[in-house]
């Protein structure tokens, strides 16, 4: 039986990837800030551990815990927004050591155990936000973006060992708490000068009526990196995520 660990399953696609998973008679580490044991189904394959990515302890308790692991999900994140302008170093710093540097680090706890195993995959759920440019979001498209990076230099050296390591790129999915959680990590939104700019993008964020992305689709693309060795280095998620890319290709 094959054990995934995955980061941020509190809520929306980390938790929506673990039910998935469970459902697949996988061995399940469900990983959150604030551990609860009332937001996913009783089961003896099921383990919720603690696991805040920007703290180095919290790291290392949680992957020790978690023991052998054939599949690590860096889902753990957070949106933000403002005008490059106007945004804070400090949170930019913020976005980054959550989205970026939390992800790079449960990788590198985890991976000594896959090159010693030549077995394993890394997938990073990051964002179809990445493939085009939009306004107000730069820190988070770059927090994003450099952790597309740092996964395909890194696939280029696991591979002789075996190991494997997959982008997973959501669209935009208003079923998670995502757009809730993202309202703390807003800047510059009352500037006058940006007013008639951040009128037009939240509402297109709003927007219903064009193709959005489901939990659901996000759980299958990271099924699929997981478990299909044939998958794309780039996993777009969601019918808006699939459009996206293929325009770009
Ligand atoms: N929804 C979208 O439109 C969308 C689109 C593209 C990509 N994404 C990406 O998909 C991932 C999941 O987002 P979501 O939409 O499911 O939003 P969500 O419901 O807000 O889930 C985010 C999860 O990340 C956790 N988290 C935040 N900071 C953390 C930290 N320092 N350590 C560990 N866990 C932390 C949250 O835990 P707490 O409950 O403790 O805050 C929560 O469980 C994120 O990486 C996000 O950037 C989302």
């Amino acid at each position: 039986m094959q054990t995934v660990l995955i980061t941020g399953c509190s809520s929306g696609f980390g938790l929506e990837i673990a039910r998935y998973f469970l459902a697949r008679d996988w061995r399940v580490v469900a990983t959150m800030r604030t551990p609860r044991d009332d937001v996913l189904p009783p089961s003896e394959r099921l383990r919720v551990l603690a696991l805040d990515v920007t703290k180095p302890e919290s790291i290392r308790a949680a992957v020790s815990a978690a023991g052998p692991t054939d599949v690590l999900v860096n889902n753990a994140g957070f949106g933000a927004a403002s005008p490059a302008e106007l945004v804070p170093i400090e949170a930019v710093r913020e976005v980054f050591e959550t989205n970026t540097f939390g992800t790079i680090a449960v990788t590198q706890a985890v991976l000594p155990q896959f090159r010693k195993r030549k077995a394993g995959v890394v997938v990073n759920v990051t964002s179809s936000v990445t493939l085009k440019a939009l306004p107000l979001l730069g820190a988070y498209r770059a927090s994003k973006a450099a952790v597309n990076a740092f996964t395909e230099s890194m696939a280029l050296e696991l591979e002789p060992f075996g190991v494997r390591a997959r982008l997973v790129l959501p669209g935009r999915s208003l079923e998670t708490r995502f757009g809730e959680n993202a309202r703390a990590h807003i800047h510059g939104f009352d500037n006058e000068a940006y007013a008639g700019l951040v009128k037009g993008v939240l509402a297109r964020l709003e927007d219903t009526a064009s193709p959005l992305t489901q939990a659901q689709d996000v759980a299958e693309a990271v099924w699929r990196a997981a478990t299909d060795p044939s998958t794309p280095m780039h996993i777009p998620a969601g019918a808006d995520a699939k459009a996206w890319a293929a325009e770009v290709n």
